[in-house]
């Protein structure tokens, strides 16, 4: 079974952003996947969410398309009194449309392999070492000028740290689920899973926003179960392909593009939709 990983489209930052969609169809076209994987943070909007994935419908892909929102996806922001929850239902329902298969929703089976998956949030447990930032400091997602902006678009009916336990709830009965009748487990979700894959530079006000990379307990529900080989995840911008421990970590993400790719946007498609086979 070959699959793709692609995140972090952001097709409503950058012109350059929407314009690679074309050729990350094109790429997933020319790999011949069996499952292509979305990993989240299409857009902020979901006019322009819906657009991309339907630009993939359109394409007529003859591979499985799964799907996990990301923090963008999810900010509340097309009326004042819609919340992030509301947001992840109309996803899922705008993804069966669109022929996505929601991981949030439902595990999803194939040839015994199974693809569990949810959008994960933070806890801060990655929070850095060396400072003494209280949890409230976190929570606050204020730093020197600078905001975090799932602060102000992300609307969740609880705080960060219950709204991480619910997903890792989710992610554990999903697993839970399917371990008995899957060889093994490919677990998608868009926050990080592991403190290995993040970055710190030992400045500020970088160090404290990692605080809101993703949760150490995602990492842990994926390392308990030995049948989980890959935890495929995005967010961080950064591509990353880590052996950790007894599973392979892999993020792929398109990233905000500034500028025009030196090697041009087909070539730059390619390159940042990684395909493995199992
Ligand atoms: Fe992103
Ligand atoms: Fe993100």
């Amino acid at each position: 079974m070959k699959i793709g990983l692609i995140s972090d489209l952001h097709t409503d930052v950058t012109p350059l952003n929407r314009a690679i969609v074309p050729h990350l169809i094109d790429a997933v076209k020319a790999a011949q996947l069996d499952v292509f994987v979305l990993a989240g943070d299409l857009a902020r909007h979901l006019v322009q969410l819906s657009e991309t994935l339907n630009a993939f419908q359109l394409a007529d892909l003859a591979c499985e398309k799964l799907f996990v929102p990301g923090n963008h996806d999810i900010w509340a922001i097309e009326t004042p009194d819609v919340t992030s929850e509301q947001k992840c239902e109309i996803i899922s329902t705008l993804c069966y449309e669109c022929g996505f298969h929601p991981l949030t929703e439902q595990p999803f089976i194939k040839e015994q392999i199974g693809f569990c998956g949810t959008i994960g949030w933070y806890d801060y447990s990655f929070a850095p070492d060396g400072y003494d930032f209280s949890d409230a400091q976190y929570a606050e997602k204020e730093l020197m000028g600078a905001v975090w902006n799932d602060k102000r678009y992300a609307k969740w009916s609880d705080t960060d740290p219950v709204i991480a336990g619910r997903f890792e709830a989710e992610l554990n009965a999903q697993v839970a689920s399917v371990r008995d009748e899957v060889s093994r487990i490919i677990v998608v979700t868009h926050h990080v899973p592991f403190q290995e894959c993040i970055q710190y530079r030992g400045e500020l006000p970088w160090d404290f926003f990692r605080a809101f990379m993703g949760s150490k307990r995602l990492g842990d529900i994926c390392l308990e179960e030995q049948r989980v080989t890959h935890a495929l995840f995005g967010h961080t911008h950064q591509a990353l392909d880590m052996q950790i421990r007894n599973l392979r970590a892999i993020c792929a993400p398109v990233g905000y593009l500034q500028e025009k790719p030196t090697v041009g946007l087909r070539d730059y498609a390619t390159q940042r939709l990684v395909c493995f086979e199992i």
